[in-house]
């Protein structure tokens, strides 16, 4: 009985204490949208490429990704406007990453917009997180 009440247990926590990586999981629906093969170094060109801040942006500087999550992704980021930490990207030393769907999405909408000026296509999302999970 203790054996069985320990088993259940397992079943029970394991799955709430060990975040899992859904990028291959977002790569699928990426594909079903109409994305092609991912490439990571173009992910990573992305990830690096900068933007000229909108017109009348408080702040001129170029914009990127790199802005706020930092040049070394197994290092903490720190966002451009606020100041506040952001933890690092790479998957490597931050498994709690990529590992909620509606997060991955709130954030790729919020970020690309404000970088790019625009929301990212579904290859280009691909792209960054075929990059990111190699870090
Ligand atoms: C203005 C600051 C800022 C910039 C620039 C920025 N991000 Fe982020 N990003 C954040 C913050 C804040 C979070 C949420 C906090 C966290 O996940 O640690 C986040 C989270 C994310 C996540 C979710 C990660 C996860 O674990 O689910 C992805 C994906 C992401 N960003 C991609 C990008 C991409 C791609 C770019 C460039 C187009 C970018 N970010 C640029 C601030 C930024």
């Amino acid at each position: 009985m203790r054996i069985l009440c320990v088993m259940m247990g397992m079943l029970f926590f394991a799955p709430a204490a060990m975040a899992e990586n859904l990028i291959p999981e977002m790569l699928k629906t990426y594909q079903v949208d109409g994305a092609k093969n991912f490439d990571a170094k173009a992910g990573e060109a992305l990830w690096h490429k900068e933007y000229a801040a909108p017109e009348g942006a408080e702040n001129t500087k170029n914009r990127s990704c790199q802005a706020c999550h930092g040049v070394d992704l197994s290092k903490s980021g720190e966002h451009i406007r606020t100041g506040k930490v952001i933890d690092p990207m790479a998957l490597s030393v931050n498994p709690q990453r990529f590992s909620e769907a509606k997060k991955i999405r709130k954030w790729f909408r919020r970020n690309c917009k404000w970088v790019m000026g625009r929301v990212c296509t579904a290859q280009e999302k691909g792209d960054i997180l075929t990059y990111l999970q190699q870090q």
